[in-house]
């Protein structure tokens, strides 16, 4: 029957604990290539140093500016530490929309736009007298020299702007204020999105030592034991490790599981043959493999009785946003046939069942394939002090992960099955980024270093 040709077709998208077990040894063996000093120029999983060597440890204080670039919004921040308080405070934030066109355009351009909406808020703050320190979460692979010189190695997401690919971010950001010089700032600590949201669970938690992105893109970044962080001199101590999980597969690791769907993804993207397992997972993505899922059902006559609709044919007109609508627990199905109305197709009930079941496959295959990543990560913690047990926090941030209705159960489950030695607490960052950057600002400010 129709059903079970549905189901047949979605088998691809189903893996098996078996299949996410040898998925995570794969990634394994591709953390260790990324932190070795020979090995890490061919690797797809970049294991980049942050020179991030603590986590907070309650003695920061002051008062920062923040940049957050990279996930869906961009946002400039003022943040207080307050040490008495004990805690981080967001004093005032905005968000400052960037055009496309500036996504995909010159560098300069992109700066000058990041360096106006700086003034423009330091303007509305009453803070252009003073030099405050700034942390800038720039969410994409960098390698990194120190905490303040950062060269992209590579944009990411949307984002491909050109003559920024082998510069340091630092230095382009300090020369487009110069270009204004209407304000000026101080020290700079540049910092990946994982790394910002880790930092800000780590001062409700000092276990926090994981932190996951599961949004616009994915990634994760961890505490390393200096000793294997190859690249960078030192043996004492640890360092986060921003793994920039998302090229995973890029040297074809995971062709097994790589669907004709997710090929697809990937060819009419602005960056094909990179980030792999992230257009598997992220946001960016996940609204386009369904779209494409249901194209193909449709033209085996599937659903809507095979007609297709220009929505369905249009790349980006199914919203990542519809799959949490339609798998909500209560209104799913009256979201469902609210959302194929506006895309113009002709359902009937089955059909509307048919897409909340495909949205659910590609959906949990993300969580899943989260899940086994994240597993890799508490094993190593876990294998490198060698522990039988380990009790460990995760900060995560991201709207996949917010957003969707049982994201976060299933990758919670997923993960307990995968990792069982391993405890994992989650805790979702609240101005993650913004607060994190300011913090890793301030952990490099501050007089005694606690090394981890
Ligand atoms: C935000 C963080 O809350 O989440 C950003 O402040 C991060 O730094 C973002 O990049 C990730 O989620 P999304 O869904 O906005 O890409
Ligand atoms: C992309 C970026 C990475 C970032 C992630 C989440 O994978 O390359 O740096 O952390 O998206 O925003």
């Amino acid at each position: 029957c129709e059903t079970d040709k549905v189901q047949k077709y979605l088998e691809p998208f189903r893996l098996s604990l078996e299949k996410l077990q040898e998925v995570s040894v794969r990634l394994r063996k591709d953390m260790k290539r990324g932190l070795g000093k020979h090995t890490h120029h061919k690797a797809p999983v970049k294991m980049l140093p942050t020179f991030v060597r603590a986590t907070p440890d309650g003695t920061e204080q002051g008062d920062f500016l923040a940049l957050d670039l990279g996930g869906t919004n961009f946002r400039v921040l003022h943040v207080r530490i307050s040490e008495e308080e004990k805690k981080v405070i967001k004093m005032d934030s905005q968000i400052c929309a960037i055009p496309q066109e500036i996504m995909l355009g010159p560098g300069v351009q992109l700066f000058d736009h990041i360096a106006a909406c700086l003034s423009e808020f330091l303007d509305s703050q009453n803070l252009k007298g003073q030099t405050l320190p700034l942390g800038f979460t720039f969410s994409f692979p960098c390698e990194q020299k120190e905490i303040d010189k950062s060269i992209l190695i590579r944009w990411t997401k949307g984002f491909n702007c050109s003559g920024v690919e082998g510069e340091d971010v630092v230095k382009l950001l300090k020369e487009a204020i110069q270009r204004r010089g209407d304000y000026n700032i101080g020290s700079v600590a540049m910092v990946n999105d994982t790394v910002g949201t880790m930092m800000s669970c780590g001062y409700r938690d000092q276990s926090c030592e994981i932190g996951m992105i599961i949004g616009t893109g994915t990634n994760a970044c961890y505490m390393e034991e200096m000793k294997n962080v190859k690249r960078v001199e030192g043996e004492d101590g640890r360092m986060c490790i921003n793994t920039e999980w998302g090229g995973f597969g890029d040297d074809g690791a995971l062709s097994d599981i790589h669907t004709q769907a997710d090929k697809e993804v990937d060819k009419t993207s602005i960056n094909p043959g990179v980030h792999i397992f992230e257009k598997m997972i992220s946001g960016m993505y996940l609204g386009e493999i369904v779209r494409l899922v249901l194209l193909d059902l449709t033209k085996e006559k599937l659903l809507f009785k095979g007609e297709v609709s220009e929505a369905l044919t249009t790349p980006g007109k199914f919203e990542t946003k519809f799959i949490s609508e339609i798998e909500e627990p209560d209104n799913g199905l009256e979201n469902a046939k609210k959302i194929l109305t506006e895309l113009d197709l002709k359902w009937n009930l089955v059909d509307a069942r048919v897409v909340r079941l495909v949205c659910d496959t590609i959906s949990s295959r993300s969580a899943r394939l989260c899940a086994a990543a994240l597993a890799t990560i508490a094993k190593r913690i876990c294998d490198n002090r060698g522990l039988e047990h380990l009790k460990t926090t995760v900060g995560v941030d991201g709207t996949v992960y917010r957003k969707h209705p049982n994201f976060s159960d299933e990758l919670q489950e997923v993960v307990h099955l995968l990792a069982p030695k391993c405890e994992i607490k989650f805790l979702v960052s609240e101005d993650g980024s913004g607060k994190g950057a300011a913090m890793v600002t301030a952990v490099a400010q501050r007089p005694a270093t606690k090394e981890l």
